[in-house]
């Protein structure tokens, strides 16, 4: 995986412009990011950072919201700020509708009063307004200049299905060379997800164990306790299979399933990471039904406290058939995997915020200890902890001191802030600084979203095709419908206990 390596041209300027700059990714996650970056000087000297959006700010305006933006959301503390002028007092901000070739004109002056040579544009809008920037940055010119290069981030969601992924891979591909592209995942920037690679391929221990012959079953759980967060309008057309599922643990199982690449370029890393995403089973429609839960959370209690149903959130229709949870059974028809069930669960409202991956591993082939041997319940199993309290568990079976034979599970823990101290980096800083490098490692490549999506695409398709009244509810604050436990009950399995 590519290393946090800081621009290499540090006395050449560069400038990363925000489209969509006005809305909360901006205050929220962008420029507390840069923020970050400025503080451990990892951006160049010369760097501006340009909004464009449609609301009537001006500079002024701009430079007062991201400084309150920094002020709030910094990770590190207290502020420092001297970093926060430096990175923002040459802001600038383009006011222009997205589809107006005037506004895009004035962006090229800009670029040219500040002799900028590398740019990078942030696509921070609603994907509805993708394409229109799309076009217009290459219909005015900006997407190639002779002076230095010219790279384009776009958020998820990316299509939302994979017919409209595909046009938008067209359209993207009109204007800009793959190599121009980087399609985020943040889980991609979390250390704790970086680390999978590390932690099967830097050591000799687990590897040779990460296959069909000792791996009983993967259990992948992104567990949130926030409902929609008053971005109903968004989550009713998406739900989890596409807020959730088609990217982050999608993401999670290929790095968790991927051979080891030839090498740690983004190009063989993200080869193995597609031919996981080929080799997984398509499900048809009636494999749908037996392979997949869907549930939606009514009222309940969170952190001791009622939250609403979910169709009763604003923005929600009371007969909603979103889905806040999804449980799935996949396999990957490849020889390491082969008949390995991936089970992956994510909901909204769960009682805690958790995301981890355990893997279990199959018994001992004879129960010398009877009754008492490490059995069902307490099975050896290695768990990736990604967030939070991040680190990673070894779970066997331990003598208890005595005359007795009894087993009792124990763990061995490793603990990133005990090791290494402190909070790992945001997501965002890391995906930021790869990008300025041109490292696109932790970006998804055009063919491993498409086939992110072509899997996708056959659950949502076998849902479409069913017709219900109302899905299967689960009280917030619990850990999915009870139908949920019968699905991976029926396997003889139980999900994990992570109260
Ligand atoms: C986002 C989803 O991509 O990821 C949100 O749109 C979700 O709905 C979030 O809450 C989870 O990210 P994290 O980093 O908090 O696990």
């Amino acid at each position: 995986m590519g290393n946090p390596t800081s621009p290499d041209r540090r006395e050449d300027s560069y400038a990363v412009v925000i489209f969509g700059v006005t809305g909360d990714l901006t205050r929220r996650k962008l420029i507390p990011a840069l923020y970050e970056l400025t503080v451990g000087n990892q951006l160049p000297d010369k760097f501006n950072v340009i909004g464009f959006a449609r609301r009537d700010w001006d500079d002024q305006k701009l430079h007062e919201v991201l400084c309150e933006g920094v002020r709030e959301f910094a990770r590190t503390r207290p502020v420092n700020e001297q970093a926060i002028e430096k990175l923002t007092a040459e802001v600038r901000y383009i006011r222009s509708s997205f589809d107006d070739a005037a506004g895009y004109q004035r962006l090229a002056q800009t670029l040219e009063d500040l002799s900028i040579d590398h740019c990078l544009f942030y696509l921070a809008t609603p994907p509805e307004s993708y394409i229109d920037i799309i076009r217009q940055i290459g219909e005015n010119g900006l997407a190639n200049s002779p002076k230095g290069w010219r790279r384009i981030i776009i958020e998820k969601p990316y299509g939302r299905d994979l017919v409209s992924a595909t046009n938008l891979d067209e359209e993207v591909h009109r204007v800009f060379r793959e190599e121009q592209v980087y399609r985020i995942d943040h889980y991609l920037g979390k250390e704790t997800v970086q680390n999978i690679l590390v932690f099967r391929f830097a050591n000799g221990i687990f590897e040779p164990l990460w296959n069909r012959r000792y791996v009983d079953h993967v259990q992948i759980t992104v567990a949130e306790t926030v409902g929609v967060e008053g971005r109903a309008g968004f989550y009713e057309s998406a739900g989890v299979v596409r807020d959730v599922f088609q990217n982050h643990m999608l993401q999670l199982l290929t790095l968790t399933a991927m051979e080891a690449p030839v090498a740690f370029t983004s190009d063989s890393v993200r080869d193995e990471k597609v031919k996981v995403l080929k080799a997984l089973r398509h499900m048809s429609p009636a494999e749908v039904m037996t392979n997949t839960v869907r549930g939606q959370y009514v009222s309940g209690l969170i952190d001791n406290h009622r939250v609403p149903s979910y169709r009763d959130e604003p923005g929600v229709s009371p007969v909603s058939l979103t889905e806040t949870y999804l449980a799935a059974r996949i396999f990957i028809d490849n020889w390491r995997w082969s008949g390995v069930p991936f089970y992956l669960r994510s909901g909204k409202r769960l009682p805690k915020r958790l995301t981890e991956i355990a893997v279990q591993f199959k018994q001992v082939p004879l129960a010398l200890f009877g009754a008492r041997n490490m059995a069902g319940d307490a099975p050896n199993r290695l768990i990736l902890q990604i967030q939070p309290d991040e680190g990673i568990l070894l779970s066997f079976g331990a003598k208890k001191p005595g005359p007795s034979q009894d087993i009792l599970p124990v763990d061995m823990a490793f603990c990133y802030a005990d090791a290494f101290g402190g909070e790992p980096p945001e997501a965002y800083e890391r995906l930021l600084l790869d990008c300025l490098a041109g490292d696109a490692t932790l970006f998804t490549r055009n063919d491993e979203v498409q086939s992110a999506w072509s899997f996708t695409n056959a659950i949502i398709d076998g849902w479409a095709s069913q017709t219900v009244k109302n899905l299967p509810v689960y009280e917030a604050g619990t850990w999915g419908p009870p139908i949920a436990d019968n699905f991976i009950d029926h396997d003889g399995m139980a999900w994990r206990n992570l109260d």
